[in-house]
């Protein structure tokens, strides 16, 4: 069995004193909560304090993302090491803000990705269509794309740590959420074709979140589907009765 996840991407939200209020907020909320894994993943400069915020609550701590070189002059980035020296134990990587807005290719996910599994922090491989592509018919054109580039000469033993994100595009940010059925065909697929690259039992055991539009209403009907293994949060994330609802795995 997989064990659900539900990770909180708040994006370029909340101050230091906002994210310590939503952290404890969370804390109380989710005290004693046992349906799956919770990971909270605010804007880097709050990793640190919220760390201290988070310890011995259960719930984990990721980053939005990293740059693949070990240390040097990359202004405005950050390496896996000090990710990981603040608390950091999830990383998101290739979210389509990232490749949309600040040109993100694959092969830049991929490299990001190989890099996270290596410092041992677990990647949230980001991958999904946009409106257009799924209107051209493209939608399982570009899963293949996203999900053979990301992982590419990623060896099995360390690819069984990742976890993927189906995002489709046009369901983040605008209230419009894959039905289940679009969710779970398209999870299976991506299922199929890691089972493809890595074999059946580590296509079982990989976990695959859907996010977009994700609310307190409509979680449970995703996670019911048996290729849905947990939900990546936008919006909804940054509000405690929100976030503890989809954590507690929906109304
Ligand atoms: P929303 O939940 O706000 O649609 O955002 C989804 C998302 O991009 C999570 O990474």
């Amino acid at each position: 069995m997989r064990r659900p996840l539900f990770a909180g991407n708040w994006k370029m939200y909340k101050t230091l004193p906002e994210g310590l209020a939503l952290v404890r907020g969370l804390k109380t909320a989710l005290k004693g909560n046992d349906r799956g894994d919770v990971v909270v993943c605010p804007p880097a400069p709050l990793l640190a304090p919220l760390a201290e915020e988070l310890k011995g609550s259960g719930i984990a701590l990721g980053a939005q993302n990293l740059y693949f070189e070990d240390e040097g002059a990359f202004t405005g980035e950050w390496s896996c090491a000090m990710l990981k020296s603040v608390g950091a134990t999830y990383v998101i990587i290739g979210h389509s803000e990232r490749r949309s807005i600040f040109g993100e290719t694959d092969g830049m996910v991929q490299k990001k990705t190989a890099k996270a599994l290596k410092a041992g922090l677990i990647p949230i491989m980001c991958v999904g269509e946009t409106l257009k592509e799924r209107e051209e018919g493209e939608t399982f054109a570009v899963l293949l794309r996203h999900v053979r580039a990301g992982l590419a000469g990623i060896p099995e033993n360390l690819a069984a740590k990742v976890v993927i994100a189906y995002e489709p595009v046009w369901a983040i940010g605008t209230g419009k959420t894959a039905t289940p059925a679009q969710g779970q065909e398209a999870h299976a697929f991506i299922r199929k074709e890691v089972a493809r690259l890595y074999g059946e039992d580590l296509a079982h055991a990989m976990r695959i979140l859907y996010g977009g539009s994700v609310k307190p209403g409509n979680v449970k009907d995703l996670v019911a589907q048996s290729d849905i293994d947990g939900a990546l949060v936008g919006g909804a994330s940054l509000k405690v009765e929100d976030f503890a609802a989809i954590a507690r795995g929906g109304a």
